[in-house]
């Protein structure tokens, strides 16, 4: 095969090494605009957390486990347990599985929290009982003003 030289085009010409070098540049333009596309899809439009009304503190009855759906801060819904323990601040579990995601439900008459998926168990206070989930529900941070209950999501 034979060495190319010179590249011409209509009118105008560039050399081997000129060709190469724009060449370069351009590639690296594009690599640069799909790493800073790759980063914005990473983050999303990802709103920082923020505290969310759940109602009255009053309105939870000490020692019930209720369940609340909250919209957080992306507009996503979130499924969350309020636990009202009396003499305590107020636990605000999550319902994500620790497992693979799924939702935990309340289950009242075994005093537990189960998983759907692959039978994952968690206690009132959200440790594992049983079954895969390698960590405890995440606890939501809440706060209390003027009687009214809000977390962080
Ligand atoms: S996702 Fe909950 S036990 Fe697997």
């Amino acid at each position: 095969m034979g060495k190319i030289d010179a590249i011409t085009t209509e009118g105008s010409s560039l050399s081997r090494r000129e060709f190469i070098t724009r060449s370069a540049r351009v590639g690296l333009a594009a690599g640069t605009l799909v790493v800073a596309a790759n980063v914005l899809a990473a983050c999303g439009s990802s709103n920082p957390p923020r505290y969310v009304p759940v109602g009255n503190l009053a309105d939870f009855p000490a020692g019930a486990v209720v369940t609340k759906t909250v919209t957080d801060a992306n507009g996503n819904n979130a499924t969350i347990f309020v636990e009202n323990i009396a003499g305590q601040a107020p636990l605000i579990l999550s319902s994500v599985c620790t497992h693979n995601g799924c939702t935990v439900q309340w289950v009242a008459d075994q005093s537990i929290f189960g998983c759907p998926c692959h039978g994952g168990q968690y206690n009132i206070d959200g440790t594992v009982k049983a079954g895969p989930p390698p960590a405890p529900l995440t606890h939501l941070q809440a706060k209390v003003e003027s009687g009214v209950l809000s977390v962080l999501v």
